[in-house]
C-alpha cells in the first residue's frame, strides 16, 4: 500500500534540491504533488521526472515570499484536485554573514524566503484543510534552527522562528485535526551547498559523527515519514536530521 496514496501535497522550492527529492519520493508513494518554485525550468525538470514514472504533478510558478503567490498555490490544489492534503514549507536561502556585514535588504530576503513565506503558505492552506477534515504541515529548519552558527545571522533566526511557527500552529490547529512538524536536516548535497567554494564546506564535514554530508532523499524519507499516517501521534515535533552535528 502506498503511504500517501491519493494525497494532494504542495511542496515550495520544488525544483532543485531537497524539495525535488520530496516531490519525487512522495509522488513515488502516490501523492499527487504541486511543485510551487521561483524557477520555472528547474519546477518543469521535476513535473517531468515524476510524469517518467507515471506520478502525477503540476508545476505552479510561485514566488513564496509574496502573499499573493502563496494564496494561488493553495487556490491551485483546490481548483486542480479539490482538496489539499499536505504542505511541505521547503524553501529557503543563506546568506552567509554576521550581523554587522548583513545589510537590511540581505536580512528582509532571508527572513522573507525562509519564514515569512512559511506563515504566508500556512495562512491559506490550514482554512482549505480544514474544509475537508484536516490535514499535515512540514516546515523545513535546519540545524541552525537548533544550535549557533558562525556568519549565519540571518540564516539562523530564520531557522529557529521556523520552529516556533511549527509549535504554535501544531497548538493552534490540533482541534481541525491538522498536524505540523518541522525537520531540522544537517548539512546535505544540494544546489544550495554546491554553490560554496570546496574550502568553505570542508570544515562542516566533520562536523557530525558519519563524516559526511546527507543525500537529500536521506532527509526526504524522514520527511515522508511526518507527512503519512504512520506519524499519527506526531505534532510539534522537531525532527533532526544531521548524522549527530547537534550532539557533539
Ligand atoms: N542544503 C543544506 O545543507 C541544508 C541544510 C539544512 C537545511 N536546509 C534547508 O532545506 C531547504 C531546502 O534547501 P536546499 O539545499 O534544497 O536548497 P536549494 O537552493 O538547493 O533549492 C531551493 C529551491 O527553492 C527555490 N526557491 C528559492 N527561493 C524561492 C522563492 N522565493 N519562491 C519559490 N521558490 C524558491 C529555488 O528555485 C530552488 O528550487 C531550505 O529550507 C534550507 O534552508 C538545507
Amino acid at each position: 500500500m502506498k503511504r500517501l496514496k491519493d494525497k494532494i501535497a504542495i511542496i515550495t522550492g520544488a525544483g532543485m534540491g531537497l524539495g525535488e527529492s520530496i516531490a519525487i519520493l512522495f509522488a513515488s508513494e502516490g501523492a499527487k504533488v504541486i511543485i510551487a518554485d521561483i524557477n520555472k525550468n528547474a519546477g518543469e525538470e521535476t513535473v517531468a521526472r515524476i510524469k517518467e514514472f507515471g506520478g502525477e504533478a503540476i508545476f505552479v510558478l510561485a514566488d513564496v515570499q509574496k502573499e499573493i503567490d502563496a494564496e494561488m498555490i493553495t487556490h491551485v490544489a483546490n481548483e486542480q484536485f479539490g482538496r489539499l492534503d499536505i504542505l511541505v514549507n521547503n524553501v529557503g536561502v543563506q546568506v552567509n554573514k554576521t550581523v554587522i556585514e548583513t545589510t537590511e535588504k540581505e536580512w528582509d530576503y532571508v527572513l522573507n524566503t525562509n519564514l515569512k513565506s512559511m506563515f504566508f503558505c500556512s495562512k491559506y492552506a490550514i482554512p482549505q484543510m480544514v474544509n475537508t477534515g484536516g490535514g499535515n504541515i512540514i516546515c523545513v529548519s535546519s540545524l541552525s534552527g537548533l544550535v549557533g552558527n558562525s556568519k549565519q545571522a540571518s540564516y539562523n533566526v530564520s531557522k529557529h522562528g521556523v520552529i516556533g511557527l511549527t509549535r504554535c500552529m501544531a497548538i493552534d490547529h490540533a482541534s481541525d485535526n491538522i498536524r505540523v512538524n518541522a525537520i531540522c536536516p544537517g548539512s546535505m548535497n544540494t544546489p544550495l551547498t554546491q554553490s560554496i567554494p570546496q574550502e568553505k564546506l570542508e570544515p562542516y564535514y566533520n562536523l557530525n559523527v558519519q563524516k559526511r554530508f546527507a543525500k537529500p532523499i536521506e532527509v526526504a524519507r524522514a520527511v515522508l515519514f511526518l507527512a503519512s499516517d504512520e506519524a499519527s501521534f506526531v505534532t510539534g515535533s522537531v525532527m533532526v536530521a544531521d548524522a549527530g552535528y547537534t550532539t557533539m
